[in-house]
């Protein structure tokens, strides 16, 4: 790691604190004149750092700059042996994670993309990724039944919705993998993988989670509608990558309680779906009741019986 890096590594850490630049020189066995140059390049990188004399530098706001050593230190007290891979820009970070997994990557691997060109959604749509937004792939080599599997998707739902709890927000989750704020997506989920039909286990999962941050003013007009992000609704700026801290930390948690579906009541009680008027992908329509214990959408059809969907999509119409 670079001296800017440490650096930055040092001022996120010590958040709403003063750094004395003499401590840092010391720090780093560099002049104080090299700090000073430090900092007027963090600037530039759009870092906003106080400097007042006889306190050192404050920064006043975390800038959109990934730094590994700052989202290591905070996982660090995790079971997981996070591996974190930043890139500036990606077609698909979940290309890219299942690249690695098939190349032994192992469990804990996170790909992380400022921007990605190919962003992909479920059910082969495209996901807008434009720069600002968190864009993460997480590979885990779970050694889970085919049935927990099929929660995997819910069950991130619900780690993002918790993380973005402790940022005081509070979305919904609308079945199955997307996160909503008032009545609008923030946030998508696609958990892809390979399944070994030999051995009757996934290989591995990769699970992609997007979620808008910022406002957006080249968002095309027909996504305005549909879609938002995290700083219009809520006009506060959050730093990604805390958010990504939280999300893993609350994703390990909730995968190792898969089995006991623990997951189930939080996502249950924040759906955006249950109670509303559904209409499934082959035209059948019902109101949505509740979920089954592999996160299915069991839907009471008019015709008086009941269905759960657990692939395609439900229209949400009333
Ligand atoms: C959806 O809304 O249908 C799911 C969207 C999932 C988007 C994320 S962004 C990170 C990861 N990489 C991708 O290409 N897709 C997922």
């Amino acid at each position: 790691m670079n001296l800017k890096e440490n650096i930055l590594a040092e001022l996120l850490t010590h958040e709403g604190e003063y750094y004395s630049g003499g401590k840092l020189a010391e720090k780093f066995g560099v002049s104080r004149t090299a700090i000073w140059k430090v900092m007027e390049q963090l600037k530039q990188d759009g870092c906003q750092i106080e400097a007042v004399s006889h306190k050192g530098y404050f920064l006043t706001k975390k800038p959109d700059l990934f730094n590994q050593k700052y989202m290591l230190d905070l996982l660090k007290n995790c079971k997981t042996n996070w591996q974190i891979q930043h890139f500036k820009t990606l077609d698909s970070t979940n290309r890219v994670a299942k690249e690695l997994a098939g190349q032994n990557a192992p469990s804990g691997t996170v790909v992380i993309a400022d921007f990605q060109t190919s962003g992909r959604g479920r059910m082969g749509k495209h996901f807008y990724s434009p720069k600002g937004g968190l864009y993460l792939s997480v590979i885990e080599k779970l050694d889970l039944p085919i049935s927990d599997i099929m929660s995997v998707t819910a069950c991130t739902a619900t780690a993002v919705f918790l993380a973005l709890k402790q940022f005081h927000i509070t979305s919904q989750i609308k079945w199955v993998n997307d996160l909503f704020l008032n009545n609008k997506k923030i946030c998508g989920i696609l958990s892809e993988g390979s399944f070994n039909a030999e051995l009757l286990k996934m290989d591995y999962l990769v699970i992609g989670i997007g979620i808008n941050l910022h406002a957006d003013k080249n968002r095309p007009e027909e996504l305005n509608a549909i879609i938002t992000d995290l700083e219009t609704e809520t006009g506060n700026y959050i730093y990604k990558y805390d958010l990504a801290i939280a999300i893993l930390k609350n994703l390990e948690t909730m995968l190792a309680e898969i089995s006991e579906h623990s997951y189930l009541k939080i996502y249950t009680e924040n759906s955006y779906t249950l109670g509303h008027r559904i209409q499934t992908d082959d035209g059948r329509q019902g109101i949505a009741i509740g979920f089954s214990q592999d996160a299915g959408l069991i839907i009471k059809l008019d015709d008086n019986t009941e269905t759960i969907l657990r692939t395609g999509s439900a229209k949400i119409i009333d």
